[in-house]
């Protein structure tokens, strides 16, 4: 069976996306230093502790399992703690990244699936926002991702590297079967902060913003169940699989 790398695996997404995989028959590998992630949520294939930051551990990681692919979620995600700390975003998610594609390449893996965000995107006035909205990050976890984003094309141009990526907007939900869900520490999603002020864990649930043109003033939101997104990752995979 194919073996596919999933940093991030031991997170939130990436462990949906590694149950989704060995549904579709491939053997997740999930590599993770467990700075955010859980090792009881690696359930579906083999669990590699690794820092993206540490090249010697990803070329050994390559090396055993061979990946056709990977999937690549690992990153630190809070907007905030970006603006506090933004060399710690540089660092992590962009030589992370640049670390792992260049192990790819080496190791002759040349099919990457990338989770990028919304965040790239920054402020526009149009509603409806498409892959060919200008893309004008202003913070630095979305200039991050931007500029991996800028990495994987560069890398497809001179390397033949193949890549899809993912622009998330807000993703919720948990696997129905209830064997992996959603758990971050600090929490900073929406739906899970209702979920815990419902259940008394927290008083009270701050909904921010007041003069949005809408009925009530709040802004709204784009959803994607995250089964719906890794499901469009694994179909994401086997595009690339298909060598288009
Ligand atoms: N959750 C959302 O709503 C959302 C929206 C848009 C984009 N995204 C992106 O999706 C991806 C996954 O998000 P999530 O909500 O599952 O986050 P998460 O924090 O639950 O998962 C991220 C995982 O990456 C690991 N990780 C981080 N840095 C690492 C490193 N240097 N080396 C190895 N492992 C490392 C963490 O330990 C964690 O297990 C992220 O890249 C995020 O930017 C998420």
């Amino acid at each position: 069976m194919d073996h596919v790398l999933v940093t991030g695996g031991a997170g939130y997404i990436g462990s949906h996306a590694c149950k989704a995989l060995k549904a579709a028959g491939f053997v997740p590998v999930t590599f993770d230093s467990l700075v955010t992630g859980w090792q009881d949520a690696v359930k579906f294939g083999p669990f590699e502790q690794g820092d993206l930051l540490d090249r010697a551990r990803l070329d050994a990681v390559f090396a055993r399992y061979q990946p056709v692919a990977v999937m690549h979620f690992a990153a630190l995600s809070q907007v905030g703690e970006s603006m506090q700390q933004p060399g710690l975003y540089w660092r992590n998610n962009v030589l992370g990244s640049l670390n792992l594609v260049e192990a790819a390449v080496a190791a002759g893996c040349m099919n990457v699936v990338f989770s990028s965000t919304c965040a790239t995107y920054g402020e526009h006035d149009n509603v409806v926002l498409d892959e060919d909205t200008p893309q004008h990050p202003i913070n630095a976890y979305g200039a991050s991702k931007q500029a991996v984003e800028e990495i994987l094309k560069t890398f497809g141009e001179a390397h033949g590297l193949r890549h899809v990526i993912f622009r998330y907007f807000n993703v919720a939900g948990a696997d129905p079967e209830g064997e992996v869900g959603e758990h971050h520490r600090p929490e900073t999603h929406l739906i899970p902060i209702m979920l815990e002020a419902i259940d008394g864990q927290r008083e009270a649930l701050t909904v921010f913003g007041t003069d949005y043109e809408t009925p009530d003033g709040t802004c709204i939101r784009d959803y994607v169940h995250v089964c719906d997104l890794v499901d469009a990752h694994v179909l994401g995979l086997r595009w690339l699989q298909e060598g288009r």
